[in-house]
């Protein structure tokens, strides 16, 4: 990736044609002492995972999967801020590129006319509460063609060529990325969550609408109407109550 221009972050490059999964790997690397900017890129994964033990569908040369090793010196409880700060960038990334209608259904997956395009999975090790490191694992459906999608994931997800007409870059789109990233990534470390939040709440697609959260706690039926100063969505339910969520699935009541 010759045109590469970032200070940290994709220093290293494990550029694989297949892998079972992208964080399977990166976790080696991390074992072996990879430091903080390396990344694994597969053509293709035969065991993509999602969230939630969801399987994610990787097939060969049609999309970015990747695995990026973090070390940010932060508490356990801000990783969720990350993956934030993650969907921003590659939401604001798609955005300029390709000028499309893209939006960040909380906490993470990018929507392009009501359909997933973009999924992030964070894995972390963490002692004394303090995180060691963090595996961001990014997939954006780039060059999949609509006869190529599964007929059970048709309704759910697309891809930018369905949705732009044309083919994509990948590596121009992944050159951009980082450098988003990159920077994202320096303006938290150094000035903290705040400017992120901004960002995110201007890109959020599910905000002042009616939305279904699934927690571990149960389902919330409400509204959401922002994000609070630790990346916490902020929810009044159907009697009035305010709820704050840290995790959880939403599902938008109007796609
Ligand atoms: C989700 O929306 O459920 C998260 C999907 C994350 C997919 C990416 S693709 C690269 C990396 N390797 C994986 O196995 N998963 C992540």
């Amino acid at each position: 990736i010759s045109m590469l221009d970032t200070a940290c972050l994709g220093i290293k490059i494990k550029y694989v044609q297949e892998v079972g999964s992208t964080q399977t790997l990166a976790a080696e690397l991390v074992k072996k002492g990879a430091e903080e900017g390396t990344v694994v890129i597969a053509e293709q994964q035969t065991e993509g995972r999602g969230r939630l033990g969801r399987k994610w569908f990787s097939p060969a040369g049609t999309g970015i999967w990747m695995s990026l090793i973090l070390k940010p010196q932060i508490p356990l409880q801000f990783i969720h801020q990350l993956t934030l700060l993650i969907s921003v960038a590659v939401c604001r990334v798609l955005k300029r590129m390709l000028n499309i209608d893209v939006g960040i259904k909380w906490p993470n997956d990018l929507y392009v006319g009501g359909k997933k395009v973009c999924g992030i999975l964070l894995e972390s090790s963490a002692e004394d509460e303090r995180l060691k490191h963090v595996i961001a694992g990014i997939g954006i459906s780039v060059n999949l063609k609509q006869e190529d999608i599964p007929e059970e994931l048709k309704d759910k997800m697309t891809s930018l060529y369905v949705e732009t007409g044309e083919q994509i870059n990948r590596e121009e789109l992944f050159v951009l990325l980082f450098k988003e990233l990159e920077e994202l990534y320096h303006i938290y470390l150094s000035e903290g969550f705040a400017p992120i939040r901004i960002l995110w709440e201007a890109l959020a697609i599910c905000l002042d609408c009616p939305i279904q959260v699934h927690t571990h706690q149960g389902t919330i039926q409400g509204r959401a109407y922002g994000m609070d100063e630790m990346g916490a969505l902020m929810i009044t339910d159907e009697e009035g109550n305010e709820h704050k969520i840290y995790s959880g699935d939403v599902s938008l009541n109007l796609v």
